[in-house]
């Protein structure tokens, strides 16, 4: 999640960025950077990594008097982090700061580039600042020429631009991705994109909305609708809790993170989805030429996401896959081909283990490819060829939001990889895409759900264990259930296919083994329901998850009834995420940094 920072006033400007942007570091990043206007002159600086570097790099530059000023903090969705990538980006005359994903930027950069325009970056926000000096020449004044370039971009987007025509002014634009700004008693004004920069500088504040752009001078805040239409601001206290602000107000950092999966997942799919195919401009189709399999490699999480792309790979794109574990694939010797794929999954692209066989596969001469969450990591430096899964930084150790974007890209690669191999009629991977713009909205969190899921929490807090059962790709899902269970409650858990009870699993069965059943009404419903019966028989105590009311259930969490089974899945995936989160909490543990684990594994 990239941050933003402005300001205005006659303070030091570069302090007030820098410690904005300090404010911003538990979003992640990878570079940063500030451009100030004053005395009708720019002062820009950038910095890859920490900031640290950036303040390096600005420890001479003093602001004293009048001065607008904008400051980023970025997490690399397009291009790499580099410091012509770092934001701010420049025009001629005009800097900006952008967080979101500008989905129509290939053909506004096409068409500026083909008027002359020379770009610097690889990203998608300096098309903005072009667009913007380009119609800057064309319009009565400044703030038109901003207002028909915001109407010109598609996609989600906080944006900040500072230029010289209007030296005391700061430009705002708002959709999809948050942005607020706050006032004080000495009429300065500051922007960001959360709370946190803001407290101890501002006491009022107006939260944007979905739509909202404007100009904010020392004297004005104007605001207007999407429609055009002026808007009052609406300026409410802000809140002095800097931890709880981190968290949006939410209990824990996993909390947030299983709400954020709606709008994390809408990134992940942001300009990758045509009416009826999929587009990845990271990847080059000769990555695929010659192979005839795939091997995925992860651990934990990862592996589960893994092993639900198998499914997926061979339903659509009718390409034999296989997975591994990376521990054990590291030690036994295994025949790699190179007619395979060798595909590493990892959040944090520094697993060690799954490192190891990412080397061990170029070394035997397979052709590579990691899924990951973060830009420049050791995997994405190694690997022939990366999907960037768009998670923003995942904070709690249980990872939530890492896996539902994981998933994601795995069901957009496997119609990807059907269109290559003409596994799928296009008619079809339509179909399937139509269906993969539903899916931030299976993963909305409501209230009803959540406060049943609380208020049946308290009945899992004991028991000798916690079967997890599912079919199909439910499978995995049922282990990344159990795991986030154990992982926070420390209570025993299983995941299970349903159709393994009756090899031996069964033989728990009592009151005391909970039985956490995936029921998806159009995935082997039947099969599903059967085995559950068979736990039930012999007075397991069962929770079935479902569309479709089960009256051998002793509890039932409803999910809506979807059009299809991965909306189910997704729609199970979050029950269960919550389910592992409302029991930890009842039984009193740190949720965010359970005992004995760390969020990235990078030893053996
Ligand atoms: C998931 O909840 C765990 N924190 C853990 O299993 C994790 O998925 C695993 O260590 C792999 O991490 P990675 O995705 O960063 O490689």
């Amino acid at each position: 999640m990239c941050g933003i920072v402005g300001y205005i006033g006659q303070k030091n400007t570069k302090e007030i960025l820098l410690e904005g942007l300090k404010e911003l570091e538990y979003r992640g990043y990878d570079s940063a950077g500030i451009a100030v206007l004053q005395d009708g002159d720019f002062t820009n600086y950038k910095a890859v990594g920490k900031l640290v570097n950036l303040e390096e790099k600005t420890k001479d530059f003093v602001t004293e008097s009048f001065a607008v000023g904008i400051g980023h903090t970025r997490w690399a969705t397009h291009g790499k982090p580099t410091e012509l990538n770092a934001h701010p980006h420049l025009g001629e005359s005009s800097y900006v700061v952008h967080n979101g994903i500008i989905e129509n930027y290939a053909s506004l950069k096409k068409e500026l580039t083909q008027k002359g325009v020379t770009f610097l970056s690889q990203t998608d926000t300096e098309v903005i600042v072009h667009q913007f000096e380009k119609n800057l020449k064309n319009s009565p004044d400044t703030f038109e020429a901003f207002s028909k370039t915001i109407k010109e971009l598609q996609g989600a987007y906080a944006i900040l631009l500072v230029t010289k025509s209007e030296p005391d002014t700061i430009y705002f634009a708002k959709h999809g991705s948050p942005m607020l700004v706050g006032v004080n008693k000495e009429n300065e004004k500051y922007f960001a994109s959360s709370d946190t920069p803001l407290i101890g500088h501002c006491q009022k504040v107006n939260y944007f909305e979905d739509g909202d752009y404007g100009y904010v001078t020392p004297d004005e805040t104007a605001i207007f609708s999407k429609n055009g239409t002026k808007k009052e601001p609406h300026f409410c206290e802000l809140s002095q809790n800097k931890l709880s602000a981190q968290k949006n107000g939410f209990r824990f950092f996993m909390e947030k993170e299983i709400y954020e999966q709606r709008e994390v997942i809408a990134d992940t799919l942001m300009g990758r989805l045509s009416e009826d195919a999929i587009l990845f401009d990271e990847l080059e189709s000769s990555l695929f030429e010659g192979i005839k399999e795939i091997k995925l490699c992860a651990c934990g999480t990862s592996y589960h996401s893994a092993l639900c792309a198998s499914y997926l790979f061979e339903r659509y794109s009718k390409i034999k896959t296989s997975v591994e574990i990376a521990s054990e694939f590291r030690y036994r010797k295994p025949i790699m081909t190179k007619d395979t794929l060798f595909i590493v999954i990892s959040q944090s692209g520094e697993t060690a283990d799954t490192l190891e066989t990412l080397k061990m596969a170029k070394e035997a001469g397979l052709k590579t490819l990691v899924i990951c969450n973060v830009d420049n990591s050791s995997m994405v430096r190694l690997a022939e060829a990366s999907i960037l899964t768009r998670a923003g930084i995942e904070k709690g150790v249980a990872s939530t939001k890492a896996f539902a974007t994981q998933v994601v890209v795995f069901w957009m690669l496997s119609l990807y990889l059907a269109k290559l191999t003409n596994a799928l009629e296009k008619s079809e991977i339509a179909k399937q895409i139509a269906l993969l713009r539903e899916v931030p909205a299976s993963c909305a969190v409501t209230d009803n759900m959540h406060e049943r899921i609380k208020r049946l929490s308290k009945r899992y807090l004991h028991g000798h264990g916690f079967f997890f059962i599912g079919r199909d790709i439910f499978f995995p899902l049922a282990l990344e259930g159990a795991l986030k269970l154990k992982e926070i409650s420390y209570l025993h858990a299983e995941g299970y296919p349903s159709g393994e009870m009756k090899h031996g699993p069964i033989a728990l069965a009592d009151p005391e083994l909970f039985t956490i059943a995936l029921l998806p009404q159009h995935l082997l419903y039947e099969k599903s329901k059967s085995n559950v019966e068979e736990l039930s028989a012999r007075d397991s105590t069962i929770c079935a998850i479902s569309p479709l009311e089960f009256d051998k259930a002793d509890d039932f969490i409803p999910i809506s009834t979807c059009r299809d089974y991965m909306l189910e899945f997704f729609e199970m995936m979050v029950v269960v995420q919550l389910l592992s989160l409302e029991i930890s909490v009842r039984l009193g543990n740190d949720v965010d940094m359970p005992r004995n684990l760390a969020k990235s594994v990078t030893v053996e």
